[in-house]
């Protein structure tokens, strides 16, 4: 059924993208593991139904944007064409409070991680501000 789509009224997030140096300095392995590593805590979130019942694809297709915005190669659009995400996520009703969820699960997954403080400060600040673009619901 058709749904009313919410607009953040900030808009698209601002400032400049992500330094290619953060893939350089992370690599690719740390990236994927901090993204299996946010699916563990969805998993046990309670927005792990919005999820499809397997999420090793999920994991792949977050691991592979994440390389991608953090400067390494464009798997995502690859595989999948132009990333488009706020359009990607209108399938899934996603308001403040699924918002913070989903933020809480990063949050523990960078706290679990080994990549050094500094980036995953850069990583928390492009999460926060991207994931306020992808709320659609009041
Ligand atoms: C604001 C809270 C968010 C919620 C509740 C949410 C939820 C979801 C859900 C339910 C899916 C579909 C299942 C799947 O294919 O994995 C999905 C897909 C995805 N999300 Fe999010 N998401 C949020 C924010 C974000 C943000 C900020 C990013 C990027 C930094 C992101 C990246 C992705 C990617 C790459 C996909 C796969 C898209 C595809 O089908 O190709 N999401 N998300």
């Amino acid at each position: 059924m058709e749904r009313d789509i919410y607009t953040p009224p900030g808009g698209p997030p601002q400032g400049p993208p992500l330094s290619p140096e953060l893939f350089k300095t992370i690599g690719e392995s740390a990236i994927r593991d901090l993204v299996k590593s946010f699916y563990e805590e969805i998993e046990k979130s309670n927005i792990r139904p919005m999820f499809p019942e397997s999420i090793e694809e999920s994991i792949v297709k977050s691991a592979d944007f994440m390389v991608q915005v953090m400067g390494g190669p464009s798997y995502y659009t690859r595989k999948n064409g132009p990333p488009r995400m706020r359009a990607r996520h209108f399938p899934f009703e996603i308001d403040e409070k699924a918002r913070r969820t989903w933020l809480g699960c990063y949050r523990k997954a960078l706290d679990n991680s080994e990549i050094p403080e500094s980036e995953k400060t850069v990583i928390w600040d492009f999460l926060t501000g991207f994931s306020a673009w992808m709320v659609n619901k009041v």
